[in-house]
């Protein structure tokens, strides 16, 4: 019997993000070629891969921080249309802010070091166009409650807090403004092993609470099983193998998701 796994979702629901034929190179350096990838509403899909891979020049990609030499990308959402890498810098930058969150592989580049944690999330709807004071303290508030951000920390700048926490700032602050979609780069790397617990544990929390749409990045083949859907493996800027996650860890086809998921096991 031939097992069609994919057709029913995909008669039945159209992807939220589709990436076609994306190539990027910095010099001689491809980072990324013919890229294709396709994300449904509501779904985790997860991108593994050796350092230098090109995941996090694809995320970078997704939230329109780089244009591609070529290739197109689409969401599926009201008042989107067409290829975002046309769009000039301020549409980039309202469609970033009003709809997609990042938590960067960097705490650095996601967040104001020495602003308090609230400031740091309410920045985040100030940008989105939010100006009443009450509104923005609630708003900020909630979305650190619901990364399971110490409330009694609200004023403290990240600069203070240990690398876990200020995951959860950058957490709080992707999520501010129910994103359609939330981009993760390795966002449990470099904590230990019991704080990458928990915030693994935020995650899918919140994935099954709110069924946000996630891209989440990581080389660690154990976050990404406990979160995704569907997997991406990259190698050496190419897409190796794509399917959905329970294939790739029991029957990956190619050498090297081979070689990944035996050293894993
Ligand atoms: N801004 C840039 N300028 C020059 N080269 C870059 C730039 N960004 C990425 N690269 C190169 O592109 C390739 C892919 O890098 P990328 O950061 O996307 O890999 P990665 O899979 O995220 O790696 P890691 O697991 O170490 O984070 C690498 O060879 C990197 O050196
Ligand atoms: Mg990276």
């Amino acid at each position: 019997m031939t097992l069609t796994l994919d057709a029913p979702r995909i008669v039945t629901v159209d992807p939220l993000l589709e990436l076609h034929g994306v190539n990027k190179s910095y010099g001689p350096v491809v980072a990324l070629r013919n890229v294709h990838a396709t994300v449904f509403p509501g779904e985790v899909l997860g991108i593994v891969g050796e350092s230098g891979s090109g995941k996090s020049t694809l995320l970078r990609m997704m939230n329109l921080e780089e244009t591609p030499d070529s290739g197109s990308y689409t969401l599926d959402l009201p008042d989107v249309d067409g290829n975002l890498f046309e769009l000039d810098r301020f549409a980039r930058r309202m469609l970033c802010a009003t709809r997609i969150g990042i938590v960067y592989q960097n705490p650095h580049l996601g967040l104001l070091m020495k602003h308090s944690s609230s400031g740091n999330v309410a920045e985040r709807l100030l940008v989105a166009g939010e100006r009443r004071f009450a509104v923005l303290r609630e708003k900020a508030t909630d979305a650190l409650a619901a990364s399971e951000f110490p409330l009694e920390r609200l004023d403290a700048p990240p600069i203070e807090l240990s690398g876990g926490m200020q995951q959860r700032v950058q957490l709080a602050k992707a999520i501010a403004l129910e994103p359609a979609l939330l981009l993760l780069d390795e966002p449990t790397t470099g904590l230990d092993v019991s704080v990458q617990a928990l915030v693994l544990d935020t995650l899918k929390r919140l994935q099954q609470d709110r069924k946000i749409t996630m891209v989440i990045v990581s080389h660690d083949l154990g976050v990404i099983r406990t979160l995704a859907d569907r997997v991406m493996v990259m190698r050496r800027g190419e897409v190796v193998e794509a399917g959905l996650a329970d294939q790739i860890f029991q029957d990956p086809q190619h050498a090297y998701t081979q070689q990944l998921v035996h050293a894993k096991l």
